[in-house]
């Protein structure tokens, strides 16, 4: 109802009764008097005078409302700890493929390597629940098709240089956009589903904090729609999922990454190494060329280039 109330006002260049919206949507007065007074309360700028109704402002929720055809496919909360602990419980209690954990702020943000992400508000945090039919080794490949979706949806919505920096890191120069961080969980040697969750510094300014970060809204000296970028992102995963080809999926996540041909430094939990990054090989590791020339295979950790 929020969400057909909201169309009509939008689309109404002028005030719209109370009568009028109660006549179109087939509910009484009464009924959109109090989904009216609801949307007030969370913060849409509805006008109510003795005419009727008027909204004109543009806004930025994340409701799932605001999300037209694809609401069901939302869970929107305000706050929550982290989503990826909310999409482990939902995807454990069986909710269908491309289901969308949103909170528009995180009070424990998870980063990679037991890090904490800063979540503040106007920024965008999300888990995308898949269920690929894929067996369990090949994950990693939905890592390397959200980054690359990532990607070009950022480079198509803003025109920024959007890079990734292995594994999943999207840098803007050399300066830090976004995060990915994703769990697995296995029925067998089957995957039962891995969680994508996703942190983009959009209209927040996270560099007070972290030094080496930025922020859309930093880059371009202006704020850009939250929804637009996810709505965007979603569409381009749903496509990219309906065949999902490993030599494809690698290919292309290549076209936009800045570590193969660099020298890099990787630190992992137990280890460092360094050399030149070559190749990223059929289990989804990076290939380092050390100094000696010999290759060696890294699954997980932080990449600095040198
Ligand atoms: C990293 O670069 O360390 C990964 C950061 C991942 C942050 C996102 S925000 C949405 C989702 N929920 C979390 O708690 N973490 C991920």
């Amino acid at each position: 109802m929020k969400s057909k109330i909201l169309h009509l006002l939008k689309e109404g260049t002028d005030i719209i009764s109370g009568e009028e919206l109660s006549s179109q949507l087939q509910v009484s007065r009464v009924t959109i008097w109090k989904h009216i007074k609801a949307l007030q309360q969370m913060g849409y700028e509805i006008i109510s005078g003795p005419k009727g109704y008027s909204y004109t402002a543009d806004n930025d929720f994340l409701f799932p409302w605001e999300f037209a055809e694809r609401q069901n496919q939302i869970q929107y909360f305000d706050s929550l700890p982290s989503t990826m602990n909310k999409a482990r419980e939902l995807a454990r209690k069986g909710c269908p493929d491309q289901t969308v954990v949103l909170a528009d702020f995180q009070e424990k943000g998870r980063g990679r390597m037991q890090r904490t992400w800063l979540s503040q508000r106007g920024g965008l945090y999300f888990t995308l629940i898949l269920r690929p039919q894929l067996p369990a080794i090949s994950a990693f490949l939905m890592n390397f098709i959200a980054s690359t979706v990532l990607a070009e949806t950022i480079r198509s919505q803003t025109g920024l240089k959007a890079e990734v920096k292995w594994p999943n890191d999207i840098l803007i120069g050399d300066r830090k956009l976004c995060g990915m961080l994703s769990e697995l969980e296995a029925s067998g040697e089957l995957v039962s589903f891995v969680n994508i969750g996703i942190g983009i510094n959009v209209n927040n300014d996270p560099t007070k904090d972290e030094k080496a970060s930025t922020s859309i809204a930093k880059e371009l000296g202006y704020e850009v729609n939250r929804r637009s970028l996810l709505s965007g992102f979603l569409d381009g995963m749903a496509e990219k999922l309906t065949d999902i080809q490993p030599e494809i999926a690698v290919a292309e996540w290549k076209k936009y990454t800045m570590t193969i041909g660099r020298k890099v430094k990787i630190v992992t939990l137990k280890e460092t190494a360094e050399g030149k990054a070559v190749d990223i090989d059929e289990s989804g590791a990076l290939v380092l060329q050390q100094q000696d020339g010999t290759l060696k295979k890294i699954i997980y950790g932080d990449c600095f280039h040198l």
